[in-house]
């Protein structure tokens, strides 16, 4: 935060590779914070919160849809791209939005929603009413009869039939992977490919360093297809690609696409297309490894995830706007997650759970220490969803995912800090019930108490940050006997083969379940440089590694917990700061070495 300006500047067109190395803080305009009290979130308010998002230890903002809308979708329904929604504010506050992240060393991904419009939108309103067959019309897709491309799911299960919907003012049915009031735009239209390029341009130029592609399997449809993934869809990212290399090259492309690893692979095509994507299968196994109490389900999808080109990135995340989709598991997973991590029906939403981290974890402080662990230290860039790092709960009872969508918890005041306005004009209810209501849980507070979830979550966030093996490292999974533990090793080159040595290991961590000392074991050892400063902690950490080394001798020594402790002690030496700590961590390298050999 200290340096010059200019040499911020400097380091942020240094690297083009920055988005491995990023964390990326993901949030609403609407919902930050409300500079005029209007009960809405604008651009001004978020402006006076980025030294709060600095200091948090991110590096990347990634904003939701903030262009005018009829917000039926929450402004995933664009009706002007080259605008900010005026409740938010003007274009002259996003630039000087876009210029204090810049001094402040952040950068910023806002969305390229560019598979549907609104229905709103000038380009539709003036298709419906072009003569059919015309460039005009065909910016989006029609067809006379709704039995077309039979073959392809309905996405809004809840609220969606049909991928169709007739219009009476074309008199033909257009198409709509989502809801009906959003028309999905037509990429065998050049006018159209040209048309999203402009937009595109508009917003690079204004400045930002990524565009999350909403939605991007969905671009063009074939008969005799499910209509995703299409190669067709795939040769549009390529041109749009090559824009960007052409252009823009420190920019990112960030797929959203919910699919397997292996097709979500071809969004990176050969380094060609996105240089990212979110691992979506990742997600909900990451609740269910956690719930079953056994790193198989993690292990599992990471052997089946392929290698991907060098210059590209997975994204991570526990939780974001949308539901906890459940699209990228079998039924029997599904049902299993529902109904241990959704009982309540209401918390259920098309096939996913309309719930934030801390209330799915039943505000569980170790068991979401556990999940930020995995975020922060599986392959990938890790995407932080806003209140979670305080522990914010959610609104089962507002419509769609409105309710993991509520309003930032800054203060115990009214409106949690977020607006002066009376309560009844917010742009959603701030939530207020007995366990997660902003009188318990705000940024203010928990700013004051050093336990807090926001200051481990800082200081894992600082961990994260001295630790380059977590962005671009490699992973190793160690296998101890026990299933509850997952263990693995993320190493960089330099790193690699140093484990067998007395070096320096890039990073490692393990989750596991339920047995109190083992939790703290994860604990101690993904808290690196406050490593053995706790007297519990690190009682329970040498009585683990006796109790391995016990398991060992009794195994003639060949027991795989033992791997584990090493690396333990391996990954935290450099790191520990302070005589006790140091000495400690001595210790127990000495205990593991001692027995292994
Ligand atoms: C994406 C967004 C979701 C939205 C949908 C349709 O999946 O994440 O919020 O409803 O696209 O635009
Ligand atoms: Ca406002």
């Amino acid at each position: 935060m200290n340096a010059p300006a200019s040499e911020l500047a400097r380091a942020l067109t240094a690297d083009q590779l920055w988005y491995k190395d990023a964390v990326i803080y993901q949030l609403h305009v609407k919902s930050f914070f409300d500079s005029n009290n209007d009960g809405i979130g604008d651009f001004q308010g978020l402006l006076s919160k980025l030294d709060y998002i600095a200091d948090l230890g991110v590096n990347t903002l990634w904003l939701l849809p903030f262009y005018p809308s009829p917000r039926f979708d929450d402004g995933y329904d664009i009706s002007d791209y080259r605008n900010i929604h005026p409740e938010y504010g003007t274009m002259a506050d996003f630039r000087k939005f876009i210029a204090a992240t810049r001094r402040r060393g952040l950068r910023v991904i806002t969305e390229l929603v560019i598979n549907h419009t609104s229905d709103q939108h000038p380009w539709f309103q003036r298709a419906r009413r072009a003569k059919p067959e015309s460039v005009m019309r065909n910016f989006y897709v029609w067809s006379d009869t709704d039995q077309k491309y039979l073959g392809t799911r309905v996405i809004f299960v809840d609220a969606e039939r049909s991928n169709w919907t007739w219009d009476p003012v074309a008199k033909a049915y257009y198409w709509h992977r989502f809801y009906a009031h959003q028309p999905d735009l037509n990429f065998d239209n050049p006018r159209v490919v040209d048309a999203v390029l402009r937009v595109m341009r508009f917003w690079l130029d204004a400045g930002v360093d990524g565009l999350r592609l909403d939605a991007v399997p969905y671009l063009v449809e074939r008969e005799g297809t499910s209509n995703e993934n299409l190669p067709e869809t795939h040769t549009i990212l390529k041109r749009i690609r090559a824009e960007i290399d052409a252009s823009y090259p420190d920019r990112m492309l960030l797929a959203e696409a919910n699919q397997w690893p292996e097709d979500t692979k071809d969004y990176f095509g050969q380094g060609d297309e996105c240089h990212m994507a979110f691992h979506f299968p990742l997600m909900p196994r990451m609740y269910m490894a956690l719930g079953r109490e056994d790193r198989f389900p993690i292990t599992d999808i990471l052997r089946q995830t392929p290698q991907i080109p060098d210059n590209c990135q997975w994204a991570i995340f526990l939780r974001n706007h949308d539901e906890l989709t459940l699209e990228m598991v079998t039924d029997s997973e599904r049902d299993y997650l529902w109904e241990t991590y959704a009982s309540d029906r209401r918390a259920r939403i098309n096939l996913g759970i309309r719930r934030r981290l801390a209330p799915l974890l039943e505000r569980d402080r170790r068991r979401i220490e556990l999940m930020s662990y995995l975020l922060l230290s599986m392959p990938g860039t890790p995407v932080v969803y806003y209140g979670d790092e305080i522990g914010m709960g959610d609104n089962i009872h507002l419509g769609d995912r409105d309710g993991v969508r509520t309003p930032m918890q800054w203060a115990p005041d009214r409106n949690g800090g977020f607006s002066r306005a009376e309560p009844a004009s917010l742009a959603l209810p701030a939530i207020m019930d007995s366990l997660y209501g902003y009188e318990t849980v705000n940024v203010e507070a928990q700013s004051r108490d050093p336990h807090s979830l926001l200051h481990w979550m800082r200081r894992m966030l600082a961990v994260r940050r001295r630790h380059p093996a977590l962005g671009r490292g490699a992973l190793r999974f160690l296998y101890p006997k026990n299933r509850k533990v997952l263990a693995y090793l993320r190493e960089t080159e330099r790193y690699k083969n140093l484990f067998e040595q007395d070096g320096q290991l890039g990073w490692l961590t393990s989750a596991v379940s339920r047995p109190a000392m083992i939790e703290n074991l994860v604990a101690i050892m993904t808290s690196a440089p406050h490593l053995f400063q706790s007297h519990r902690l690190w009682n329970e950490c040498r009585t683990f590694v006796r109790q391995a080394n016990g398991t060992a001798a009794a195994t003639g020594g060949a027991h795989d917990d033992l791997v584990l402790a090493i690396a333990i002690a391996l990954a935290g030496r450099k790191a520990v700061a302070g005589k006790v700590a140091r000495a400690r961590m001595e210790e127990l390298a000495e205990l593991s070495g001692a027995v292994r050999q």
